[in-house]
């Protein structure tokens, strides 16, 4: 099995790698190769992943290269992992809303808007060029924002399923509360990437979330910085993503006061590459814990293992994926993308059903996915108008003078990224 990672000069490669080397019965790697613009961070992230196969015992190969065409010629899948403009760009997108009195954040808002713009446009070129190469291949994308860029991918043909890793997340939370393994644990995730609820946990196939909220409410409202009462009240666990809308106003002072995520992430970037460069490191080290990236590798093996289709996987499993709604959420459109749990097999991702969502989460889910929908096609089309009717029907924006102000710093402070601007 050979894959290629566009992006793989990324410093959460190494994340990437060891889960690749832990899990090789699951995912058979013959061949990886790590595909990037830049090729300092390719050599040293390149090395540390040899490094960690080697110390592992994995018999695969690992190569680097900035060519992606020789590279994905003969793969089985390849993952997009990039960042247009790198943390510089997301410094942006997480400060010039403030101003405004919007959040400031990379996927969500007027900064997830700017991050659609500028990466839509690269990840189609990318996949068109994959797809001349190689139509069989699988795109796996975990490029943000994975809901637009996702809807991209599908609208223009692409054989491609979108990852995050907040659901496999809250499945290992829960199953650690619980004291139980993580596969005996299925959630009733619904809704839109970085705009998902679990409105049920089952444990073998038993509802175990209101035993899950009445025993570690306090606990698990606190990892999302949410109020213990909301999660009570709710008796759903919202991801983390939903308090930029239920406590945005309170979110934008504490933003406003904190550096942005993109200085702290930039910080530990260059510390991580240093460490890098020691020949004498074979693992991954314990300071990308601190990245948001946990259980990234797990989720990636799991929906690639399930798409090639081999061994335990070839019947098909339940993931959460981002996947066309194809009228699994009847109040929107069939070709939204939608994140929920699917059944992944060699034929791809089929999304299962979901039972009828409650007005409180169908509303915000709606507006979002009117959104997306002009976002991406503004990112395809370009023009100010169209980044303005993006925003004026984000539900965290929606005021006329707003959407022009965020419009006009938008794209201020993205010429560089936008060929239209
Ligand atoms: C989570 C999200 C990702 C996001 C990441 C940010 O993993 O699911 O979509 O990219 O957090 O982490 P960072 O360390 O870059 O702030
Ligand atoms: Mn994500």
């Amino acid at each position: 099995m050979k894959l290629v990672v566009v992006g793989g000069g990324s410093t959460y490669t190494p994340e990437l790698i060891d889960g690749f080397a832990r899990l090789r019965d699951t995912l058979p790697i013959g061949e990886l190769v790590l595909v990037d613009p830049a090729a300092d961070r390719l050599d040293l992230v390149g090395g540390l992943a040899r490094r960690i196969f080697a110390k592992q015992g994995h018999p695969g190969r690992i190569t680097v290269t900035g060519e992606l065409e020789p590279a994905v010629a003969d793969a089985d899948a390849v993952l997009l992992q990039l960042r247009v403009g790198g943390q510089a760009a997301r410094n942006e997108d997480e400060t010039w809303p403030l101003e405004c009195g919007c959040v400031g954040q990379e996927t969500t808002g007027a900064g997830g808007l700017a991050k659609a713009l500028r990466t839509v446009p690269v990840v189609l070129d990318i996949a068109e060029r994959v797809r001349r190469a190689n139509p069989d291949a699988w795109i796996v994308d975990f490029t943000n924002p994975v809901g637009i860029v996702t809807r991209a991918l599908l609208t223009h043909g692409h054989k491609a399923v979108g990852l995050c890793n907040v659901a496999i997340g809250f499945q290992r939370k829960f199953a650690a509360l619980l004291g139980v393994a993580p596969e005996r644990i299925a959630l009733d995730h619904v809704g839109l990437n970085h705009l998902t609820w679990e409105r049920g946990v089952r444990l073998d196939g038993r509802e175990v979330l209101p035993q899950l909220l009445a025993e570690h409410a306090e606990r698990i409202a606190a990892d999302l910085h949410l109020p213990a009462s909301l999660v009570r009240r709710l008796g759903v666990v919202p991801s983390y993503y939903l308090r930029y809308f239920y406590q945005h106003d309170q979110v934008v002072e504490e933003l406003r006061a904190e550096g942005s995520r993109a200085s702290a992430v930039a910080a530990i970037e260059r510390e991580l590459l240093e460490m890098y460069a020691d020949p004498a490191l074979e693992e991954k080290p314990a300071l990308l814990e601190k990245r948001g990236g946990a259980y990234y590798s797990e989720a990636a093996v799991q929906l690639i293992a399930a798409l090639l289709g081999g061994g335990a996987a070839a019947a098909g499993s339940e993931q959460v994926v981002n996947v066309a709604n194809a009228g699994t959420l009847p109040f929107l459109p069939d070709d939204a993308v939608i994140e929920v749990p699917a059944l992944v097999d060699a034929r791809g991702a089929v999304p299962l059903p979901v039972a009828p969502v409650e007005p409180l989460y169908a509303g915000l889910i709606a507006h979002t996915t009117a959104y997306e929908a002009l976002a991406l096609e503004a990112a395809v089309l370009g023009g100010r108008d169209r980044v303005f009717a993006a925003l004026l029907a984000h539900p965290l924006v929606g005021q006329l003078d707003l959407a022009e102000r965020l419009t006009d710093q938008l794209i201020d402070h993205n010429r560089a990224h936008l060929a239209w601007a």
